[in-house]
């Protein structure tokens, strides 16, 4: 039996639950029981509970429940196509998909409250797949920007202590560097803002080898530094050496929260839901 971190009230729904799984996956908190992951009865630093999201009619975010201990890095796994992207976009509370029901909470501050700008502003900080680095801009335009509006985050030079790279182009238009150095000012635009919860959308997608290695040393700093991380990735053998954690969706629910070194040791969960 592996280690699992579920509140009694969840080991009671997985009593009921169908074994397709095996018993010692998790299946999302059954409705009406609240996740309780941390110990001492104190909440977790993020949680998000039963959140349900549809695009339109579609219904894509079906009953998602994690937690996340401050400084902890997970990794959100599964799937193309198994609501990774949409359970980001959910947290960040951006209109598409839209949150039907569920809490979100982050830090004691109630998410599921909140637009986009209200959640960025209290700490949510999301870098999107496609890096949307602004046209027209040079490097360090990009990462002023995002200091506009308080609360400000890193200040520039730690940034570029953190991606000498971006320090060597600072004066280049954004939009002509590589895609590495564009995904290095993704990240370094968050940072440049109060960020508590960082949330990366495929940070390794496209890119070759040793940009990806390049970015793997400098999430493992962000990681050092205590920096709480929500990591989708289809590279998930990275993700997860990375990871201190992982969640696997599939068809938008919960099928697996447990210790990344139990999905590594797992050839059978990650053929089903990861396809490795
Ligand atoms: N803008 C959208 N409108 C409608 N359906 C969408 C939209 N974006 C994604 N979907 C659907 O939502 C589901 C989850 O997609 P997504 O969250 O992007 O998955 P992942 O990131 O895990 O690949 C898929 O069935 C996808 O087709
Ligand atoms: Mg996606």
């Amino acid at each position: 039996m592996t280690e699992l971190k579920l509140a009694k009230n969840q080991e009671d729904a997985l009593d009921n639950s169908p074994s397709l799984l095996g018993d010692d996956q998790f299946h999302g908190a059954a409705p009406g029981t609240r996740p309780t992951l941390t110990t001492g009865g104190q909440p977790a630093f993020f949680s998000c509970w039963e959140i349900h999201a549809y695009y339109g009619e579609s219904y894509v975010v079906q009953g998602v429940s994690f937690d996340v201990r401050e400084g902890e890095i997970v990794a959100l796994l599964g799937r193309n196509g198994a609501g990774k992207t949409s359970t980001l976009r959910t947290i960040a509370r951006v209109d598409d998909p839209a949150l039907k029901s569920g809490e979100l909470w982050l830090d004691h501050k109630p998410l599921h409250e909140m637009k986009a700008f209200k959640a960025a502003q209290s700490g949510i900080g999301l870098v999107p797949e496609d890096r949307r680095i602004i046209q027209g801009l040079t490097v360090e335009e990009n990462l002023k920007l995002a200091q506009i509006a308080p609360p400000v985050g890193w200040s520039i030079e730690r940034i570029y202590d953190l991606f000498p790279r971006l320090a060597e182009r600072r004066t280049q238009e954004g939009t002509t560097l590589s895609g590495g150095e564009q995904q290095m000012l993704a990240i370094g635009r968050t940072l440049a803002r109060d960020v508590k919860l960082l949330l990366l959308d495929e940070p390794y997608e496209g890119l070759a080898p040793v940009i990806v290695q390049e970015i793997e040393r400098t999430l493992d700093q962000i990681k050092s530094l205590g920096m709480t991380t929500i990591i989708v990735e289809q590279n998930a053998i990275a993700a997860l050496h990375l990871a201190d954690r992982a969640i696997i969706l599939d068809m938008g629910q919960v099928v697996f929260d447990g210790k990344s070194q139990e999905v590594l040791d797992n050839a059978e969960l990650r053929q089903q839901y990861l396809a490795i």
